[in-house]
């Protein structure tokens, strides 16, 4: 019984005498992170062998840069950015609640394309808002106009965005061009933005409202010439606002149209009921209004009420619903 007593005796001193590296071991900790724990100070290895620490200490004590006096506060942002960016924000004072907020609203937006994450993270403290810049950045409107030029997705056919930075082939030409009925006014339209435009026509008629097509196809060359008569009347960066270079303008493609009503010129279309019906309906046509007068810092025109594109049906009730521009639509739900 003695002898018993002795051995339990002994077996309990030799447990008391555990070491940490020991106990942590017990715990399953790796020998790599057994060994950043025991860097710590006495204070903190206890906390571990409390558990008040555990597997979320153990990313940012064995990550670079990491400062065991902000642990605390590392583990207040844990879960909510990536632990390095952590480590790097808290250790130079930049990470706060405010900042947070404002990744949270662009990871959260239905305007976040993964694509744009730098610049986003790199403009979130130039413009006034988060959405303000998520449009500028997803409408590649940081840049200058007229740089960084690519030729439009042509296969995205009745969808293919067309502006300052999307261009038509000098030779594009759609192969369906139609004239239109004199009735409905003048100029070519493709067939299928003919045919829906006909409808709109007539319920705009029903309600007293003659819409005449002013201008629709428009060649590359005649496009040119049209730029280079504004020219002689205007610096180049008013014509910019108002006339579309060759090449960057949607009435090469086709699919857009300018339209008034008779008295009315198409600087006053605005003044006309005609003019609201149209914004507000012409969505269910399949047509948008392509240049609004609250965005002519997005598409980089004057507000034009009167240039309609098509974009069929579903995709201009998304438009019009969202109530964004068709340049920022483009990027977020057509492009790849
Ligand atoms: N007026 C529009 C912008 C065009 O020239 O295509």
């Amino acid at each position: 019984m003695k002898f018993l007593l002795i051995i339990l005796l002994m077996l309990n001193l030799c447990s008391c005498q555990k070491s940490t590296e020991d106990l942590l071991a017990e715990k399953g900790y790796q020998e790599n992170q057994i060994q950043a724990i025991l860097g710590l100070s006495d204070e903190n290895q206890e906390r571990f062998l409390n558990d008040e620490l555990g597997s979320e200490a153990l990313e940012f004590i064995t990550a670079p840069w990491f400062q065991e006096e902000k642990l605390d506060e590392y583990l207040s942002y844990y879960g909510r950015l990536d632990t390095k960016k952590i480590i790097e924000m808290v250790n130079n004072g930049t990470l706060n609640e405010a900042y947070l907020d404002k990744l949270n609203e662009i990871y959260g937006s239905d305007y976040y394309i993964p694509k744009n994450e730098d610049l986003y993270l790199s403009f979130m403290d130039v413009y006034p808002s988060i959405r303000e810049m998520m449009e500028i950045v997803n409408t590649k409107r940081y840049k200058e106009l007229y740089s960084d030029i690519t030729q439009t997705d042509l296969s995205k056919d009745y969808l293919m965005l067309i502006n300052k930075y999307y261009q038509l082939p000098e030779d594009y030409e759609p192969e369906d061009l139609v004239y239109v009925d004199s009735y409905l006014g003048k100029g070519m339209l493709r067939e299928a933005v003919y045919e829906a435009y006909k409808p709109l026509y007539a319920d705009a008629k029903d309600l007293g409202y003659n819409l005449q097509i002013v201008s629709a196809y428009r060649s590359y060359d005649y496009q040119k010439g049209l730029y280079q008569k504004y020219l002689n009347y205007d610096p180049r960066e008013i014509v910019d606002t108002y006339s579309a270079r060759p090449g960057h303008s949607e009435h090469q493609s086709g699919l857009c149209m300018d339209v008034s009503i008779p008295g009315y010129s198409l600087d006053d279309f605005y003044l006309t009921e005609a003019s609201v019906w149209l914004a507000e309906n012409c969505w269910k046509y399949g047509f948008i209004i392509r240049y609004p007068d609250d965005k002519t810092d997005i598409t980089g025109y004057q507000g034009e009420p009167w240039q309609l594109r098509y974009v069929g049906k579903e995709t201009a009730e998304d438009v019009y619903r969202r109530g964004i521009t068709y340049d920022e639509y483009y990027a977020c739900f057509i492009e790849e």
